[in-house]
């Protein structure tokens, strides 16, 4: 990996027209490059504005960017559950991890997943889940050298070119700044 690289990762509460900039021009990168992000096809400037803009509305969801020499090349998603769901108020979810293709290799898809599972323990959360299509290898590597336990895996997870694509399920239990542990057992 290199080291010569400035890589930061911020929680995006705002975002001025530059950083937007740069953060569609990734994403549709990523997109065309082949996915992680739900999206098949490259949706432009414009559409990928308007997708941010309202992420960034959303209390529930909270919007991590991955910087390469103060550059927004990369993001992911925590979402929170509802208020309502009580019962997996423990729980959040990493969804949409990416780095644009010209910005890999250089740690920070890493950097952006600690930092994520950070901020879920930090609000209290014991449990981050997340989901894969079984096609993107080099994602599903990264989660499984972090600790990542896959549980599931769906068969028909995601339709890509009328192809239908199989899908991994995954778990990490977070460490808390304080509380027990997490105890995981089956119902006597
Ligand atoms: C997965 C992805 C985010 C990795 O981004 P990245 O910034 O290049 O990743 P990093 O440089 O932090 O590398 C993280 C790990 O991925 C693995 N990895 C990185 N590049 C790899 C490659 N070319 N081949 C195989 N594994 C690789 C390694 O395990 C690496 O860990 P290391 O620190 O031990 O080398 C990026 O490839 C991507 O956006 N892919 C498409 C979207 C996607 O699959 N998202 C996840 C689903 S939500």
């Amino acid at each position: 990996m290199s080291t010569a690289h400035d890589l930061v990762v911020e929680r995006a509460e705002s975002l001025d027209d530059a950083e937007l900039a740069d953060l569609c021009e990734a994403t549709d990168a990523a997109i065309i490059e082949g996915g992680g992000f739900g999206w098949v096809d490259p949706q432009g400037r414009e559409a990928l504005t308007r997708h941010f803009r309202g992420v960034l509305l959303v209390p529930a969801i909270e919007l991590f960017i991955a910087k390469l020499d103060g550059v927004p090349v990369g993001s992911a998603q925590l979402m929170r559950p509802p208020r309502n769901n009580e019962a997996q108020a423990f729980a959040a979810q990493l969804t949409h991890a990416y780095v644009a293709p010209y910005a890999r290799g250089h740690g920070l898809a890493r950097l952006l997943v600690t930092r994520v599972e950070e901020r879920a323990a930090a609000l209290g959360h014991r449990v981050l889940n997340l989901d894969v299509r079984d096609t993107q290898d080099t994602a599903i590597t990264l989660f499984e050298s972090l600790g990542y336990t896959r549980w599931g895996t769906h068969p028909a997870y995601a339709r890509v070119r009328g192809q239908t694509v199989s899908g991994h399920y995954y778990y990490k239990l977070l460490e808390t700044p304080r509380g027990r542990p997490l105890d995981i057992r089956a119902r006597a």
